[in-house]
């Protein structure tokens, strides 16, 4: 195709940002009192790209993950996921967005307790609708990814921190999602665990062409992420 002819893609799955965050802005009244967490978050975020989310501890981090991953509204701003304002969609749209779209890695993993590894990976899958057979062969195949083979049918409680840690992963990656979020995902994590966990962050966008946001303490992470936003008093720098 020659140059500047008109591209048969459309721009929402060519040009066009995944995310696109404006001015996002999230306060809390604790006790009347106002507190301004997040006020003026900026950035976008493509297809293919991994971005690290750094910043003190207490900066907004989780805060700004839990509004990129539909689970909570902003104050102020717009944030567009594949071309819709999320902040103008009712709850149901926002579910099935959520449900569809988006693989969330908790920093408290929040494991079902009495399900095992496979059981637990397989939830989102149950959620849209998989056919059992097929739930548990993605289930064991993520497993094995995350170096878990030896442990599809141990409980929460029977596992490590870091093992727990990649159960979480797998059960985001369940669905194929076009957004990964991971708040922390290497914080409990050995050093060749973390590289594990990030070499799967890098492969979902390198093949899958998901967009990954993960929040790090880690240099050695966001090391290897495309590009590194940082929080500083509530903003995006
Ligand atoms: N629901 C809430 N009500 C009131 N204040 C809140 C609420 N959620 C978060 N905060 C406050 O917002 C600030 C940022 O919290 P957040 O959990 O986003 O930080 P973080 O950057 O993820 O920190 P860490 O690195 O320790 O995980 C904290 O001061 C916290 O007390
Ligand atoms: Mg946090």
């Amino acid at each position: 195709m020659s140059a500047g002819a008109a591209s048969p893609e459309s721009p929402r799955t060519a040009a066009a940002p995944l995310l696109d965050v404006r001015g996002l802005t999230r306060h809390f009244t604790v006790s009347g009192a106002r507190i301004d967490v997040l006020s003026d978050c900026t950035f976008q975020v493509a297809r293919g790209e991994v971005v690290a989310i750094v910043g003190q501890s207490g900066s907004g981090k989780s805060t700004l993950l839990n509004l990129l991953g539909l689970l909570d509204r902003p104050s102020g701003g717009s944030y567009g996921f594949d071309g819709e304002d999320t902040t103008r969609l009712g709850e149901g749209r926002r579910s099935r967005l959520r449900g569809e779209g988006i693989g969330f890695v908790f920093q408290q993993f929040h494991l079902l307790e009495r399900r095992t590894a496979l059981a637990n990976v397989g939830v989102p899958m149950v959620l849209g609708g998989v056919p059992l057979l097929r739930r548990r062969a993605r289930a064991r195949e993520l497993l094995e990814a995350v170096g878990l083979g030896h442990r599809l049918h141990s409980r929460p409680h029977q596992l490590s921190g870091g093992e727990q840690q990649r159960v979480a992963l797998a059960r985001a990656l369940s669905r194929s999602p076009a957004l990964i979020l991971a708040d922390e995902p290497t914080g409990a994590l050995d050093t060749a665990s973390s590289a594990m966990i990030m070499d799967q962050l890098l492969e979902q966008a390198r093949i899958g062409g998901a967009a990954v946001v993960v929040v790090t303490h880690d240099p050695k992470v966001a090391a290897r992420a495309d590009r590194v936003v940082e929080l500083v008093e509530g903003r995006t720098l």
